[in-house]
């Protein structure tokens, strides 16, 4: 009965941001969930990595800018109604708030905030339809609280205005059958913060003595949340910000 809940056959899921990253580990888990899986990513170079590294998986593949809310409507009306939509896409930028130009704090927000709500929008209303959906959105810790030593008001803004709209959705659509969740990681290994984990010895000092447990997290760490949120197996759960960071939040 209890592992039965995160069984999904029979399902399909969309995960956006999904050809690198914490989505491509969302995609191998919802796989391996036996969900039918697509994955929509704005990067041509990620997606065909994808495709070669999924060549034998049941997935499909779109291009979409989540940003461009009319493409994201296009790509609704292309793949129909999903069960699970994975909200992933998202960016980093590091300026601090005197010195950030308004084109970095546009692009953060749209990517960020914008893209996630466009998408929730265009698959929400089918699944409303439907009576069903599970919708999980990656947050951060960084919409908790603010995260040292690097100055990003943008995402920080973009991430905590995540987190209330997970909540929101979460309380409009409950009684039509969909619920909204959100994983908030702390920091994982993954291409974005590269930036940091490979070139700044002194950010990663700091970040990994900011955490109880001293280490960055896993990809597969964060997925196998996202599985739990998407799946039945959290069927009782709207609304929640499911916190993964090695315990930065506590201190
Ligand atoms: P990543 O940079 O490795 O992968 C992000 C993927 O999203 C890429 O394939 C990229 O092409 C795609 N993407 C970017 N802009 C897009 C757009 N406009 N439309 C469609 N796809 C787009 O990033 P990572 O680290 O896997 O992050 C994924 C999510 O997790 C983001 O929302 C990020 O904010 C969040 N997160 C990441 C943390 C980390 O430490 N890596 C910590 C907390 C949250």
């Amino acid at each position: 009965m209890y592992l039965g809940k995160f069984e999904l056959g029979g399902k399909t899921a969309l995960v956006t941001g999904g050809a690198r990253g914490i989505g491509a580990a969302c995609v191998d888990a919802l796989l391996e969930a036996g969900a039918r899986v697509i994955v929509a990513d704005f990067s041509q170079e990620n997606l065909e990595e994808a495709r070669t590294r999924l060549s034998d998986a049941d997935v499909c593949f779109e291009h979409v800018d989540v940003t461009d809310p009319d493409a994201v409507n296009r790509m609704a009306e292309r793949v129909g109604t999903v069960d699970i939509l994975i909200n992933n896409a998202g960016i980093g930028r590091q300026t601090a708030a005197e010195d950030t130009p308004d084109a970095e704090w546009r692009e953060v927000i749209d990517i960020n905030l914008n893209g996630v709500f466009w998408c929730a929008r265009a698959f929400g209303r089918r699944m409303i339809e439907r009576g069903s959906g599970s919708i999980v959105n990656v947050g951060s810790m960084a919409g908790e609280i603010v995260v040292r030593p690097q100055k990003n008001v943008h995402y920080n803004a973009s991430k905590a205005a995540v987190h209330q709209a997970t909540r929101s959705l979460a309380a409009e659509w409950a009684p039509r059958g969909v619920r909204v969740n959100a994983v908030a990681p702390g920091f994982i290994e993954t291409p974005m913060n590269a930036f940091a984990l490979k070139q700044d010895v002194e950010m990663t000092r700091v970040w990994l003595g900011n955490t109880p447990m001293g280490r960055v997290g896993q990809t597969h760490e964060i997925a196998s949340i996202v599985l739990f949120l998407a799946s039945d197996a959290s069927s009782l759960m709207t609304g929640a910000i499911v916190v993964a960071d090695g315990g930065y939040t506590v201190w």
